[in-house]
């Protein structure tokens, strides 16, 4: 008896002190993150309990949630998540859009506005996932236009496949296509056990 009356009083001041923290600032951020992670992680059973509750992948950078960027900037190749670059990465993606990697691919200037908000505002460097957060060093400094697979990286995590799988590869292409060897890309999942590269299969190493 006396031990529940203990229990019940730790509660109050546990809740007391969780609603402390909560109306503190910078709660509404973490909140919403929490809530987020939930949802992919929740959405990633698919995988069947037979891995293991603890293999669950989960969404290692917030997946595309804005249907004009997707529009836009995902007609001629995947939509690469925000979290993908920094912002000064995109900020100089978005400045240069007539000349985007041999192609022009200018917007309005509304649209490109409405993008680029949304792109600098989800990026690698404001991100929590922490494979997020490892895409925040972004791109090399140079005269070229930042590439997510021109990052520090991204290529430590790609090195040890062969340019035969890639390039020669016709079910692949180039490592810019992200979702041709991660088949949950587009769920912003990118975990290594997911990997299964066209014609080739798992990727274990
Ligand atoms: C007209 C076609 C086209 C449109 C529209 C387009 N892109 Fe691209 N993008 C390309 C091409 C071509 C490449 C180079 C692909 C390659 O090298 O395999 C590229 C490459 C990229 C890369 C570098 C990928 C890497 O290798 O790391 C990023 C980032 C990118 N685009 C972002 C965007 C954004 C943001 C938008 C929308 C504002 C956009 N693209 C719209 C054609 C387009
Ligand atoms: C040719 C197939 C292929 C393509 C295309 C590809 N990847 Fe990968 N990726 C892999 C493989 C294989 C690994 C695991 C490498 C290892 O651990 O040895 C990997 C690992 C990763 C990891 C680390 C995952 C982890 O569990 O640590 C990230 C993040 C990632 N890739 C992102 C991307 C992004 C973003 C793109 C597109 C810009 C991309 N990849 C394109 C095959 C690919």
């Amino acid at each position: 008896m006396k031990y529940t009356i203990i229990t019940i009083v730790l509660g109050v001041v546990s809740i007391a002190s969780i609603g402390a923290v909560m109306s503190s600032s910078g709660w509404g951020d973490r909140e919403y993150e929490d809530r987020y992670e939930k949802e992919y992680e929740s959405d990633d059973h698919e995988y069947g309990p037979s891995r293991g509750a603890w293999l669950e992948p989960r969404a290692d950078v917030r997946p595309v949630k804005n249907e004009t960027y997707r529009t836009e900037c995902g007609g001629c190749h995947f939509a690469y998540q925000p979290g993908l670059l920094p912002r000064n990465d995109w900020a100089r993606i978005m400045d240069s859009l007539e000349e985007h990697y041999g192609d022009d691919a200018s917007l309005d200037e509304i649209l490109a506005k409405q993008i680029r908000g949304y792109l600098l505002e989800n990026a690698a460097d404001r991100a929590s996932q922490s494979r997020a957060r490892a895409f925040s060093a972004g791109s090399d400094a140079s005269d070229m236009l930042p590439r997510i697979t021109n990052t520090n990286y991204f290529r430590r995590e790609h090195y040890e496949i062969p340019v035969r799988l890639v390039r020669g590869n016709s079910g692949v292409g180039s490592f810019s296509n992200c979702q041709a060897c991660h088949r949950k890309a587009d769920a912003g999942i990118y975990n290594e056990h997911q990997v299964v590269i066209p014609g080739v299969g798992k990727w274990d190493d």
